[in-house]
């Protein structure tokens, strides 16, 4: 287990062109508050980790990532809609990747849930004394040390509490609404009788997540209490009223809070100007016309669902961009990619219409693109916050986990989408009349054009949010104010 005191591997720093540069904790003058962010391994969290990096990093903090070697290789290679000059201030700390298994998703399984990544999961447990170590190392050469950590890495941070000069900060990665929802129902601190109409109408929590992915969270949560405080990724803009009564009980419990998001790169534009296919394909197309379909990175589809999900496409002759992939494997270093069967003669007969990339996409570029329309998606919440964020309506399919939840908040509470097929159908398959009626409704109906106005009102009040004296900008300023106090 070496550890380099410069906080980077250095066969990293000769193989990845993507390397930060290097940063010694020697230098470190000590007055300074150092920062360790802990990403928990999975694509959608490492990326947002990420993102919130660059963002402390730019009030001019040392900023380290620290993960596993893959994972980390990982974030950098797909991090999306950052400034590579941004991305370079960030120390990648790597530890040792632990071995685990990296099997491929299960394509026809009836539940979406993506229990295939539950090794790489496990794997995660065994970084607990790495993390530590690294931590005593640097918080014996710092003023300060704030770790921010995903929820589900608590485990592995547990020993901030054995040093003094620590403190700890949850990021979480799911809606605030889903937060006080999961809270509410598990009969948790939070008294049901806030919103229990709302509550009644919930989608059950059934088949959400396999028995041990609840376990395994469940683990997590015995070290909770360690934590100084949450930060979520959302906008008092968008989730007010929930957040205040989120606010309410961590105030009980001595924790404070911050709603920092919608946390987007501000240079968006120029980072667009990259040269990528659906870009330069959106160019070329009507104003608020395209749909953008994706299920983000742990969706697989059955052959006979992506046979629906393309006729349902054509059927409805809209615009559409499609990315069809499957989900990500717990390292995706290793992935063979199985060659997926559109329909005979599909991509031929959509070509102009549409446009089907197996590639990794730009979402949130496309999402800010002015020819994009709508947003299919599984509703994780990353994808939700960026589509709320662009003002791009959603056709809610959630799959699995949170989605739901974060379903229900964008249809039913934001009503800024319309639902594809709801939770109780999980099981069966979604045919293709169904989707071709559920995006002519978005795309060319009243009715959609009713909700793509508000999802528009949203989007730019979310932004005005994120400028210089807007609510998310001074949340922020007053996290950082905080850690530097
Ligand atoms: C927060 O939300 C934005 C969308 O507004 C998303 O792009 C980003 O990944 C998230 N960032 C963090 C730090 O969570
Ligand atoms: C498609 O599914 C919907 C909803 O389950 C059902 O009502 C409809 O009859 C199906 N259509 C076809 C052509 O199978």
């Amino acid at each position: 287990m070496t550890q380099t005191q410069s906080g980077e591997d250095p066969t990293e720093v000769q193989n990845s062109s993507l390397s930060s540069s290097m940063y010694s904790c020697e230098n470190l003058p000590n007055h300074v508050v150092t920062i360790v962010m802990v990403p928990f391994p999975a694509q959608g969290h490492l990326n947002q980790l990420l993102q919130l990096s660059c963002l402390i990093s730019s009030y001019g903090l040392p900023v380290y990532y620290v993960c596993s070697a893959t994972h980390n290789r990982q974030a950098r290679i797909r991090a999306n809609a950052l400034n590579p000059s941004d991305i370079a201030k960030i120390h990648f700390h790597d530890l040792p990747t632990p071995e685990f298994d990296s099997p491929s998703p299960d394509f026809n399984a009836l539940s979406k849930f993506p229990s295939h990544l539950q090794p790489s999961w496990d794997a995660s447990m065994l970084l607990r004394e790495p993390i530590a170590s690294f931590l005593r190392d640097i918080s014996s050469k710092a003023k300060r040390v704030i770790v921010v950590h995903d929820l589900l890495m608590s485990y592995n941070v547990q020993d901030v509490s054995s040093l003094p000069n620590v403190e700890s900060y949850v990021f979480n990665c799911i809606s605030v609404f889903t937060s006080f929802c999961l809270q509410s129902l598990s009969g948790g601190r939070m008294s049901i009788q806030h919103e229990e109409e709302l509550l009644k109408k919930l989608p059950s929590l059934e088949g959400i997540a396999t028995d041990e992915a609840r376990d395994f969270s469940a683990s997590q949560r015995r070290y909770m209490d360690i934590r100084s405080g949450d930060i979520y990724n959302t906008s008092k803009v968008i989730e007010g009223k929930f957040l205040d009564l989120l606010t309410q009980v961590a105030s009980d419990q001595n924790k404070k809070n911050w709603a920092i998001g919608p946390v987007l790169p501000t240079k968006l534009d120029r980072i667009s100007n990259r040269e990528n296919i659906c870009l330069d394909w959106l160019n070329k197309q009507p104003p608020r016309s395209v749909l953008y379909v994706s299920f983000g990175t742990t969706t697989s589809f059955s052959d006979r669902e992506i046979k629906e999900l393309a006729m349902g496409l054509e059927q409805s002759k809209q615009r559409f961009i499609w990315v069809l992939r499957d989900a990500d494997r717990g390292d995706i270093f290793t992935e063979e990619a199985r060659k997926v069967e559109l329909p005979e003669g599909f991509e031929e007969r959509v070509n102009g219409v549409g446009l089907v990339v197996r590639e990794w996409a730009p979402q949130p570029e496309i999402l800010a693109h002015s020819s994009t329309g709508g947003f299919m998606s599984h509703c994780g919440w990353n994808s939700c916050i960026e589509s709320i964020t662009m003002g791009v309506p959603i056709a809610a399919w959630p799959m699995h986990s949170d989605q739901p939840m974060t379903g229900f908040l964008v249809t039913d509470v934001l009503k800024i989408g319309l639902i594809v097929r709801e939770w109780e159908k999980r099981e069966e398959l979604v045919n293709a009349s169904t989707i071709e009626n559920v995006v002519r409704k978005l795309m060319a109906s009243e009715e959609g054009n009713v909700i793509r106005k508000r999802a528009e009102e949203l989007g730019e009040a979310v932004r005005q949010s994120t400028e210089k004296g807007g609510a998310s900008r001074m949340e922020m300023d007053s996290f950082i104010a905080h850690i530097t106090r």
